[in-house]
């Protein structure tokens, strides 16, 4: 059986409906916090299990039988992610699964300016301490999630923000499709593989982007640091969040979002999905 965790959230949720076209719904089980969540699932004969990272009992539980348990990386702000990835980890070599796979991020390092990345490096050494094989799947950048780092274009005419680097910004989706291929697959993966789309641009290239899709100039504003942590919080942010948002801006001049790997492609059986068709399609802006 395939035990998959975070099956409610949306790159989880969405690999479970890739396994569902690949593997019979009776060796697919899910273990969710709320199992009303998962109804749909188990209408369809996936066997529905209560089960959380802060609940180590109710998660063996879930994970009975399994042998493979996908964990997904813990997003509940201020968790002790590690803390709870060790958990996850414990109750899959408890329950006996032959593998682990893990969602992890790409550029995870421990010496990443970016605290996830510190935090899915720090989870990829306990997979590895584990004793059970382990797959980590570092899923490139979200390309959605560029739409964070835009200030307004379409209003402004301009890309504000602070010095950046390239990124292999990926679609979300492609990921899950992936991570269910690997599960469903006989191909094995030992240790971190990265998943990215085929380009890593900058926000230079975005705002290229941006102007030929919307026909009207879009200008990259570079701005300083500071100067861009005072604007976030007369905006409303906290200056936490925002100190916490320009980590990403470091990382990304640091080069470690800027790799791009023919894997993904190669396990979609086609090419990943474009941070320029997600722009033109209206999906990140
Ligand atoms: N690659 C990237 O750019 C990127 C960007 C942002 C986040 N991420 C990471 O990727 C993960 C998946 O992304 P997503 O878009 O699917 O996020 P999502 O929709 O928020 O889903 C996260 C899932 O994790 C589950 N979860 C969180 N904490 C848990 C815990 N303590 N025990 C058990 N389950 C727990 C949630 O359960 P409920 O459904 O019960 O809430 C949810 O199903 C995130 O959790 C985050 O770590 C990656």
């Amino acid at each position: 059986m395939i035990v998959v965790t975070g099956a409610t959230g949306a790159l989880n949720g969405a690999t479970v409906e890739h396994l569902l076209k690949r593997v019979p719904a009776e060796r697919i089980g899910v273990s969710v916090r709320d199992v009303g969540k998962a109804r749909h699932l188990a209408e369809r004969g996936v066997r529905v299990r209560q089960g959380s990272y802060a609940d180590p009992a109710a998660l063996r539980h879930s994970f009975e039988g399994a042998e493979q348990v996908l964990l997904v990386s813990s997003s509940d702000r201020h968790a002790d992610h590690v803390g709870l990835h060790r958990v996850g980890i414990e109750a899959a070599v408890a329950a006996g699964a032959r593998r682990i796979l893990y969602t992890s991020h790409q550029g995870a390092g421990v010496d990443s300016p970016f605290p996830p990345a510190r935090d899915h490096a720090a989870t990829e050494v306990l997979l590895a301490e584990s004793g059970v094989a382990w797959t980590s799947l570092r899923n490139g950048y979200y390309a959605h999630s560029v739409l964070w780092l835009l200030s307004p274009w379409r209003q402004t005419g301009e890309i504000a923000a602070p010095a950046d680097g390239p990124i292999s910004w990926t679609d979300r989706a492609d990921s899950a499709e992936a991570a269910a291929v690997v599960l469903a697959g006989d191909r094995r993966f030992d240790g971190p593989v990265t998943l990215t789309a085929r380009q890593a641009v900058t926000l230079d290239d975005v705002a290229a982007m941006a102007s030929e899709i919307s026909g009207r100039e879009v200008r990259r504003v570079v701005l300083d640091d500071e100067e861009w942590i005072v604007d976030k919080v007369a905006d409303g942010m906290a200056e936490g969040m925002a100190r916490r948002m320009l980590t990403r801006y470091q990382a990304a001049r640091e080069g470690r979002f800027a790799g791009v790997d023919p894997l993904l492609a190669d396990l979609l059986g086609r090419e990943p999905r474009s941070v320029a068709e997600q722009l033109e399609d209206g999906s990140t802006g």
